[in-house]
């Protein structure tokens, strides 16, 4: 059954609502869908991790989700979200994309790979595919494991950290927004911009103001945008606006 896509409502800009995101120094949590997004060659990296997926079960607490019985089609919407997502990055900019796969009925099902193939539709590639060993194993329906794809829209470049990330056993269970600090840091200069398309609660913006960097973050579900909103409390550079109207100045 396919979720119904949420509207996304619009709100009054604030007061220091400024159009063009990263010239403002700002981090900015958009609400809006990332099938339109259209901003300028301006990101140094992409770091997202797409919504969830399972083959019958619906669960709001994951924000919304395009389709909860077929991987394929899924994938393809992940896919388009970040082929859009790619176009924005400025000429050493890579994708870091975080996804599990799933347990279902006793099998594992390739959740990450299917977005991977899709990319490629895009000629958005596989540059480097590193493990993600989440400790504290929270889920019935999730392994262990994490995939954190590096994806390219340039063929032969590879970002210059090893493929394999060694961590003593101590440091291996990463919370978000830890793990998405570690990856800014590995993969982006102090203050880099980086872009989330599907930012849910907000801890890719977070990690980049714990870590010296600019983000943008794009959500398409009201609640998801709250939860953020309320995460991102004490951040005192952060701006909620509507991606369309910030868009508006940069087609
Ligand atoms: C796995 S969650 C992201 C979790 C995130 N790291 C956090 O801090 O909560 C994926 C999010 O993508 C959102 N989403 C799905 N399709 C979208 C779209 N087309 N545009 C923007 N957001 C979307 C979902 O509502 C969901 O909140």
């Amino acid at each position: 059954m396919r979720l119904k896509e949420p509207t996304p409502k619009k709100t009054p800009a604030g007061p220091h609502y400024v159009r063009d995101p990263i010239t403002s120094g700002s981090h900015f949590v958009l609400r809006g869908d990332s099938r339109k997004l259209h901003f300028r060659k301006q990101f140094d990296l992409v770091l997202t991790s797409p919504p969830f997926f399972h083959p019958s079960r619906r669960d709001p607490r994951h924000g919304y989700t395009p389709s909860t019985r077929n991987v394929l089609e899924y994938s393809a919407y992940v896919a388009a979200v970040l082929a859009r997502a790619a176009k924005t990055l400025g000429s050493n900019g890579f994708l870091c994309v975080l996804k599990t796969d799933l347990w279902f009925q006793g099998k594992h099902i390739p959740i990450a790979y299917p977005i991977v193939e899709e990319c490629c539709r895009h000629n958005v590639n596989l540059i480097s595919h590193w493990i993600w060993q989440r400790r504290a194993h929270f889920s019935p329906y999730s392994p262990a494991f994490t995939h954190i794809l590096l994806l390219s829209p340039k063929s032969g470049r590879r970002p210059s950290v090893p493929d394999v990330i060694y961590q003593p056993n101590a440091t291996l269970h990463f919370q978000e927004p830890q793990i998405f600090a570690t990856l800014i840091r590995l993969l982006t200069e102090e203050g880099a911009t980086i872009l989330d398309p599907f930012v849910g609660t907000g801890a890719v913006v977070e990690a980049a103001e714990n870590t010296g960097r600019l983000a943008v973050g794009i959500e398409i579900s009201d609640t998801q945008f709250r939860l953020a909103q309320r995460r991102l409390q004490e951040v005192a550079n952060v701006v909620f606006g509507e991606l369309d109207d910030c868009q508006r100045s940069v087609k």
